[in-house]
């Protein structure tokens, strides 16, 4: 595994290119499940989870090619409907391959996922959807089957709370059945709508783009897709808050800054100058980051895969601070972290009270998830000395060429082996 070392105390400065979002070319790519023919999708980032779900998809009897940021998939002659553990532990969205599968092939078998070590994660929306939809599912040895004799039928599920990759697995099980759909309280994430925009590219009959009442009215069969992966607004959201971090200003091009709403108010809030444009956004940070509370939603609230690297911020206001994580119930493991490197924290629940310090040391620590490395990341960035972050492979699945981002910034980062 490899190590991150970042000797820190410099000012970012510079301008960086956001690449295309994870969370969105992950569903993108499971899409192409539904569909024979050549399927074209732009801006997806080169990751080691896109290059996951491929394999998976390669194991199926897909075929796939990368021209630069565009990738090429064809689903036609699918050979196999079991996703095996191998690949589906190293990533928790394997499991987007569950309601395309069983749509095109009427059977799927997915081993149940591991993925990120930030609580329980269930997937009994995604089930109670199949289901309802006519699916019969079958739970052993650590697998999912569900199959649907004839075809799915149309369905009605209400989430009790918005779940993305639920949303996206539910839709694309639902676009080719047979009748109407309706998911009730959905999530409304952008990536939840570039999948929507693909789906309807494709064919498909869908109401709702963008609300949280999604109806899908079946078609008997789809199109190849030609779509490009919205920017990514984690990736945005993690840089900018490094220039807060760290001090300095930086400019972001290839972004959407409307899809950080919560962010960029919060941002703002602790004294940050933001000027957004359509696809750049500009950041500096001209005096020490005041003191904010933030409480994660879903979209549009403070995404929780920010809330991590906004408490490496907040460990260097001039205040109290209050984080709230209402998404996750164990997304607080960076704390201990940032703590060795000098920050005051302390977890009462599900919030966490940050007191600002005046200075963060470089120290040995370790990536224990993927935005928790985020956050040691803008620390070290920020910190008096070397800081060694190990395990990074957690970065790595996460953030298209962090190091040469971070240096075109003029960071002192390096990798090395373990
Ligand atoms: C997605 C994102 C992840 C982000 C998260 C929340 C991808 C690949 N990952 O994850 O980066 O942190 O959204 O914005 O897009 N829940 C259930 N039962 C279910 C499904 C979810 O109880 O069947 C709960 C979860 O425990 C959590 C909440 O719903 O409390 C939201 O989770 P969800 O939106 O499903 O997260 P993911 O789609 O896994």
């Amino acid at each position: 595994m490899d190590k991150l070392i970042i000797d820190g105390a410099r000012k970012l400065q510079g301008e960086i290119r956001i690449s295309g979002a994870k969370n969105a070319a992950l569903p993108l790519i499971a899409a192409t499940l539904l569909a024979p023919g050549w399927h074209i999708i732009h801006n997806v980032p080169d990751l080691r989870d896109t290059r996951t779900i491929l394999a998976l998809l390669e194991t199926f009897g897909a075929e796939w090619k990368r021209e630069g940021s565009t990738l090429l998939v064809k689903t036609d002659s699918l050979n196999n409907f079991e996703a095996s553990y191998d690949l589906v532990k190293t990533m928790r969205a394997s499991i987007l391959v569950l309601g395309p599968l069983l749509a095109r092939m009427g059977k799927a078998k997915v081993s149940l996922p591991g993925g990120c070590a930030i609580g329980a994660r269930p997937i009994d929306f995604h089930l109670q959807g199949l289901k309802n939809m006519g699916a019969s599912l079958d739970l052993e040895d650590g697998y999912v089957t569900a199959s649907a004799q004839n075809h799915l039928t149309g369905g009605t599920i209400y989430f009790d709370v918005p779940s993305v990759t639920g949303t996206e697995n539910i839709l694309m099980a639902a676009v080719l059945a047979k009748g109407e759909s309706v998911i009730k309280n959905a999530a409304r994430e952008p990536e939840v709508t570039n999948l929507v925009d693909m789906l309807i590219s494709m064919g498909a009959r869908i109401e709702g783009r963008e609300t949280d009442r999604l109806t899908i009215h079946g078609v008997k069969s789809l199109n190849p897709a030609e779509i490009t992966t919205i920017p990514d607004r984690i990736e945005t959201g993690t840089y900018l808050i490094a220039v807060g971090t760290a001090g300095g200003e930086a400019t972001l091009t290839h972004c959407n800054p409307s899809h950080l709403p919560a962010l960029i108010v919060k941002l703002r809030a602790a004294g940050l100058i933001i000027k957004e444009s359509e696809n750049s956004i500009f950041v500096s940070r001209p005096a020490k980051v005041q003191s904010i509370d933030i409480k994660t939603h879903p979209y549009p609230g403070f995404p929780t895969d920010l809330q991590a690297q906004l408490m490496a911020l907040m460990s260097l206001s001039t205040g109290l601070s209050v984080i709230t994580e209402t998404i996750f119930e164990n997304r607080f493991m960076h704390v201990a972290e940032l703590k060795r490197m000098g920050a005051e924290i302390k977890i009462n629940g599900n919030s966490a009270i940050v007191k600002g310090v005046n200075q963060l040391n470089g120290a040995q620590v370790m990536a224990t998830d993927l935005r928790a490395s985020a956050s040691l990341g803008g620390a070290g960035l920020a910190a008096q000395g070397v800081t060694e972050i190990s395990r990074i492979y957690h970065l790595d699945r996460e953030n298209e060429d962090m190091v040469g981002k971070l240096q075109a910034l003029g960071a002192r980062v390096s990798k090395e082996k373990e």
